[in-house]
């Protein structure tokens, strides 16, 4: 096990742009200082200074509300000043270039970006041509690694996770969220099952070293922890289920499948949810949810994720300015 103070100097580079980059010890120090905020803001920290002097900006390129709110919060709670964009209303529809307006936006002295974008590889392409420090809040059906993590911290708080066997049902074809949460959970040595219908589930998927499932019910008895995935019709070209009642009767969470569960089956759903295909509203508001916990995480990971970027700044900024 790592200590605490081990984890705090750890560095996760300048960027953060997926878990597939992240060691399982520097997820552990993510997580670290997640907790630590954690117990801060609620041994009364109110508006913390870490991030005195530092400009967040937020870039999404697509649809967003708890993701963006998360991420503003994050940073003004821990002291840094933020600025929102989003691409209707801006210069894109007169047809500047994504890079350019990132360079336009980063020349106003802006320390770190988040970005969230249809396109994978979007904020990869920001990394290269930016000084600011990057954070990925999402491309396309690539990652969406702050998500990934606060599944992580959700789960950690309740049980160990290496050796813990979790379920990710749903789109998995389609989701961000599911190939973040590959990387974390296999990383700090959990067991990862993806389960939902065969059209949803690409086969190549077995490479990242989980199971394949397509009977929700008979996996259900050996899981610890379902990970609800949204149906992401917006990504969908063409049926890939015959109708949503089908879907929801084959893989929602109903409050008769958790009694067949495990005792203390956790269960997850990165939201937005729609009640009734996923999972029951039963369910969603029942004990064994934590879909509220994983959005107040959400808080506490994005600060811990920003700061210890804003810390790689600041020390590459003090090596610089040594003489040699
Ligand atoms: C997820 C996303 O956008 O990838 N949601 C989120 O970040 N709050 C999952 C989803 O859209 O289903």
């Amino acid at each position: 096990m790592t200590s605490a103070t081990q984890t705090d100097t750890m560095s996760i580079g300048r960027h953060l742009l997926g878990l597939e980059d992240l060691s399982a010890e520097q997820i552990v120090a993510i997580l670290d200082r997640a907790e630590s905020y954690r117990r801060r803001m609620e041994n009364g920290g109110g508006r913390l200074d870490d991030l005195n002097g530092v400009v967040v900006a937020n870039l999404f390129f697509e649809p967003s509300t708890r993701t963006r709110t998360s991420f503003s919060l994050a940073a003004r709670r821990i002291g840094a000043d933020t600025v929102d964009f989003s691409a209707g209303g801006s210069s894109l529809s007169k047809g500047e270039t994504f890079v350019d307006t990132a360079l336009t936006i980063e020349a106003m002295g802006v320390d770190l970006v988040v970005c969230r974008h249809r396109t994978p590889g979007a904020p990869h392409l920001l990394a290269r041509h930016l000084q600011a420090g990057v954070l990925n809040a999402g491309d396309g059906t690539h990652e969406h690694p702050t998500q990934a993590l606060l599944d992580m911290l959700t789960i950690r708080q309740r049980r160990d996770i290496a050796g813990l066997r979790v379920a990710l049902v749903g789109d998995i074809r389609h989701s961000r969220v599911a190939r973040s949460n590959i990387h974390g959970l296999k990383k700090l040595g959990a067991d990862v099952v993806v389960c939902g219908p065969a059209t949803l589930i690409p086969r190549s998927i077995t490479q990242m070293g989980v199971e394949i499932a397509h009977d929700l019910d008979e996996i259900l008895p050996e899981v610890d922890c379902v990970n609800l995935l949204r149906v992401q019709f917006e990504r969908q070209r063409g049926a890939f289920f015959p109708s949503i009642e089908e879907y929801a009767h084959l893989f929602g969470m109903t409050a008769e499948r958790v009694r067949r569960a495990r005792d203390g089956l956790l269960v997850l759903a990165p939201g937005p949810i729609n009640r009734g295909v996923e999972l029951t509203p039963e369910v969603a508001d029942g004990p064994n949810s934590l879909i509220l916990s994983q959005v107040t995480n959400g808080l506490y990971v994005r600060m811990a994720c920003l700061s210890m970027l804003a810390q790689q700044r600041r020390q590459t900024a003090a090596r610089r300015e040594q003489p040699a």
